[in-house]
């Protein structure tokens, strides 16, 4: 749970800024925690558990992406929320931070009400997570949240929660698995939760960078959802579900098998249930249409062959009643 007044750890090796950090996060209602540099913070991580850590990349002795990887590498820190103060355009930073787990960035000389913005939502994020410790219940409602804040994607959870099954089961596959099937349908891209609306609901092409924070959600996902022992089958279905036959995937480039068999039908039937519901560059497609470019996503290296068939005779005995209402 956090504190009643949040406790913000802030790492600034830079005392003006340090200070000038501690009166605004004050002004905004937050209990802050200064400290010089990475190895001070860690330090102060021993005595206190902050609900956010609000650090500079630049410092001495250790510098925040070290501070970052090394709060999210234990177990009993890594659900606190990171953010990287980054100098203006620094796209090395970022990328490092990214891959260092970092929650957010806030690119120097940051606004007030940029900062304000952030921290309620990472925040928010953080108490959520405190409860998903104890509530799947909760991690479920969650999924479905960040569903509904895309209009576009309402019902794609159930669908895929139940096509991907039926798919496991034609494929033969035990309880424990058409569980983690089930599970996987609803879970996949909770880790979306993590990233703004403003990247998320963007209609237009988005920048490597945002491809970057974009990228980040099977990670984020599988993080959020890995307290919870019930979740342990689910988490590979999480982590690879972006992954591609040729390797071209992320976040790990696994290929053909190597992909775990949950990630790689559950790939198959969101690539065709997006295919067949309006999105905000194109309209639905065609059924038929859409099962083309199923075919054509296999040649291209991206599904697996059989699983794509197998979810293609699903769609020819269930036909318009995919995208039907589920009354459950
Ligand atoms: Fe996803």
């Amino acid at each position: 749970m956090l504190h009643e007044t949040p406790l913000i750890l802030v790492a600034e090796d830079e005392e003006a800024t340090r200070s000038l950090m501690g009166s605004m996060l004050e002004n905004l209602g937050y209990q802050p925690l200064l400290t010089a540099d990475g190895v001070e913070a860690l330090e102060a991580l021993e005595v206190e558990r902050p609900d956010l850590v609000l650090s500079d990349v630049l410092m001495p002795r250790m510098n925040g992406i070290e501070l970052c990887r090394t709060i999210k590498s234990n177990s009993e820190t890594r659900l606190i929320p990171v953010v990287l103060v980054t100098g203006l355009g620094s796209t090395e930073d970022r990328v490092r931070g990214i891959e260092a787990g970092a929650d957010d960035f806030l690119a120097k000389p940051f606004q007030l009400a940029e900062l304000t913005a952030r921290l309620r939502s990472l925040l928010r994020l953080k108490q959520f997570t405190d409860e998903l410790v104890h509530a799947e219940e909760v991690i479920f409602s969650l999924a479905l949240a960040v569903e509904a804040k895309d209009p576009y994607t309402r019902g794609h959870c159930q669908r895929l929660a139940r096509f991907s099954v039926e798919a496991g089961k034609r494929m033969g596959l035990g309880e424990e698995e058409l569980q983690a099937l089930r599970r996987g349908g609803i879970l996949h891209d909770i880790g979306k939760i993590g990233i703004p609306e403003a990247i998320l609901l963007k209609a237009g092409p988005l920048t490597t960078e945002e491809i970057g924070v974009m990228r980040h959600h099977p990670l984020k996902g599988e993080q959020i959802c890995k307290p919870l022992r019930t979740l342990a089958g689910t988490l590979p279905i999480i982590r690879h579900h972006h992954e591609r036959m040729d390797g071209d995937g992320y976040p790990d480039k696994l290929k053909g098998e190597e992909i775990p068999l949950g990630a790689r039908i559950i790939a198959a039937v969101d690539y065709f249930d997006a295919l067949i519901t309006d999105r905000p560059y194109r309209k639905a497609l065609p059924q038929e249409e859409a099962l083309r470019l199923l075919h054509g996503a296999v040649d291209t290296g991206h599904l697996d062959r059989d699983i794509v068939q197998i979810v293609t005779s699903i769609v020819h005995e269930v036909g318009e009643e995919w995208v039907a209402p589920l009354d459950n």
